[in-house]
């Protein structure tokens, strides 16, 4: 059993419970329709967090293997899978330790997590690994502002909201994403790419 004990953010984990569902009705929902829309075959979704995404991928998709590493979040996630359209798998792990063989997944998915994640070029390339030679990684996340003024101002307060926050950063490179991917990175607070294959 991997050590997860980092990941344990009780305080946090609740109030994303309570904020992930208002927001839905603020417009994640759309986000997370149209970051998935077209996703087929075996996906594996790292930080899956209390299940979100759950109910909006679409019915082409044979399987999700759901990673989450926080253990109140990944009970809910558990309950979410239960009742989800597609079968969904939840796993005690991480996003650089996925405990699947190199290449057998169709999609990957990361949604509001890298902004979480420690080493995030170390986390895409174990999404490459996963994925099949024609698969598609699949993501949603907010970034590093484009206005220079309000990306200042996410620096500075990312030391201070990290801590608070279960290491989650306000300034996201979205160059991170783009460089391991090759895709368009749009600049926009939402970075959204379907289709784009990594590597
Ligand atoms: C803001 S939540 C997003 C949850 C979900 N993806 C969603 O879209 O609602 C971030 C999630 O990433 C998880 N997380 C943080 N660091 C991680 C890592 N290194 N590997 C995998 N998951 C991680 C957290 O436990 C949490 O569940």
């Amino acid at each position: 059993m991997a050590d997860l004990s980092e990941f344990q953010h009780p305080r946090c984990a609740r109030m994303y419970e309570r904020i992930s569902a208002e927001s839905e009705q603020r417009g994640t929902a759309q986000h997370r329709d149209r970051a998935f829309a077209g996703l087929s075959g075996r996906v594996i979704e790292v930080g899956a967090g209390n299940g979100m995404n759950f109910g909006h991928y679409p019915n082409t998709v044979a399987e999700v293997v759901a990673v989450e590493p926080e253990d109140h979040l990944r009970t809910l996630a558990e309950r979410a899978a239960e009742t989800a359209a597609v079968p969904v798998h939840v796993v005690a792990r991480h996003a650089t330790a996925l405990p699947v063989e190199d290449a057998t997944f169709d999609g990957t998915v990361a949604s509001l997590v890298l902004c979480s994640v420690a080493d995030v070029p170390a986390a895409l390339a174990e999404l490459r690994r996963v994925l099949k030679p024609n698969g598609q990684l699949r993501f949603f996340e907010h970034v590093r502002s484009t206005k220079p003024w309000f990306a200042l101002l996410e620096d500075a307060l990312t030391p201070l909201w990290s801590r608070v926050g279960g290491g989650c950063h306000l300034n996201l490179a979205a160059g991170l994403i783009q460089h391991h991917n090759r895709a368009r990175a749009d600049g926009d607070r939402f970075v959204e790419q379907q289709g784009d294959r990594l590597g």
